[in-house]
């Protein structure tokens, strides 16, 4: 099988309004190499120095007690429910409406995903949660989609009235906030993503869990390194997972920008919010006062999505389908679980209506506006 993403970032690059802005974002690239020559220069290739700077500047940005650095996110969501003692069967409790590496960490670590359907905002429906806990049922697995998070009080109380553990996939979520409170505090374990496209981002793949629990911060910890305690002798069967040195040289330099990346893209939000929110055939998630979202993606619901995708693409906007098939209605999903359509209501019209727009830091306010008034002459004809 071909590897499609090379012909993906080929056909992105064409569009004038892009999506994906890693060359600008990385234009200081040079400063980058600097630092990395240092990691040669001294050797300190597998968990060095910039790695345990990187887990500790991300915990105190978040307010966490504990952070570990790791393969990607797919494996931080992996690792920590491995960290749980979960047995072969046991359930974890998501949402349909998600990224394919929420299920696939769930099921590599052993454990079937059990659906909850998402509400209007993309995220859980926290009111359909304890209709699905069975005796088998041991985590929620929340996921605060493009930056929102999930309704953590509601979440919490259930499952701590269920003995449940509660885990986040904050992949899109670092800096977003509920109240005073960081995303990956809420739970047992935040789990976080450093993919090139995310808001924080690295050169290839990378991760962290975050926890304020020591005694599963010492088990992620040797879970992501063979369960190693010492060089000579493991204490638990672990992975290689460990964040690369490299990629933590990057993401120290990046951490220092997240705020006002993060910023622009709130600001960005916002514009698109105030232009569109008076199409009929828009659907934007009310917004909450409380919630501070990131916006990792800009993402609405429109009536005639795939012929507004169509249009805004020939019109060079890089107009995006986050993402068209919800996870129970992917093959292996259906094979093994028995997953049809009609499981998920919401998730399934979601994943139809669903629009990504571009929302990133590099974007002018002509750009915006372009995109504003192409979408409004898409429904106007
Ligand atoms: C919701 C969600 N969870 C998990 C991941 C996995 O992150 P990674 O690509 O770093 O493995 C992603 C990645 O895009 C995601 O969107």
């Amino acid at each position: 099988m071909k590897n499609f993403l090379t012909k993906q970032y080929k056909s992105d690059k064409k569009f004038r309004i892009k999506h994906n802005y890693l060359k600008e974002q990385f234009k200081d690239y040079k400063k980058i190499f600097n630092k990395i020559s240092k990691v040669v220069k001294f050797n300190d290739f597998t968990l060095g120095y910039e790695v345990e700077k990187f887990e500790n500047n991300f915990k105190n940005l978040i307010s966490s007690k504990h952070c570990t650095g790791v393969g990607s996110g797919t494996d931080a969501i992996y690792l920590a429910l491995k960290s749980l003692n979960l047995n072969l069967g046991d359930e974890v409790i998501t949402t349909p409406f998600t990224f394919y590496a929420t299920i696939n960490a769930i099921v590599q670590a052993g454990c079937v995903p059990k659906f909850v359907d998402a509400k209007n905002d993309f995220n859980i429906n926290p009111d359909l949660i304890e209709k699905t806990i069975t005796k088998k049922s041991k985590a929620i697995l929340v996921v605060h989609w493009a930056g929102r998070i999930c309704d953590m009080n509601k979440i919490k109380k259930i499952a701590k009235r269920n003995n449940l553990f509660l885990i986040e996939d904050a992949c899109h979520a670092a800096l977003a906030k509920y109240g005073n409170k960081f995303a990956g505090n809420f739970g047992d374990i935040g789990c976080f993503s450093l993919h090139p496209l995310k808001n924080l981002n690295v050169w290839g793949d990378g991760g962290m869990m975050v926890t304020n629990n020591l005694k599963l911060d010492k088990k992620l910890k040797l879970l992501r390194n063979h369960g190693l305690k010492n060089r000579d002798e493991i204490e638990i069967f672990g992975v290689n997972s460990r964040l690369d040195t490299i990629q933590a040289v990057v993401a120290n330099h990046l951490l220092k920008k997240l705020s006002k990346i993060t910023n622009s893209r709130i600001k960005n939000a916002n514009y698109l919010d105030q232009n569109l929110k008076d199409i009929d055939e828009i659907y934007i998630p009310e917004r909450d006062k409380n919630l501070k979202e990131v916006f990792h993606i800009y993402s609405i619901q429109v009536k005639n999505r795939d012929n507004l995708v169509k249009f805004l693409n020939i019109n060079s906007i890089d107009a995006k389908k986050h993402y068209p098939i919800p996870m129970h209605l992917q093959t292996p999903l259906k094979k093994t679980y028995k997953y049809k359509l009609g499981d998920f209501p919401n998730a399934e019209r979601l994943s139809k209506e669903t629009l990504s727009l571009p929302v990133h830091e590099f974007l002018d306010l002509s750009q915006l506006r372009f995109m504003c008034n192409k979408i409004k002459e898409f429904y106007s004809k």
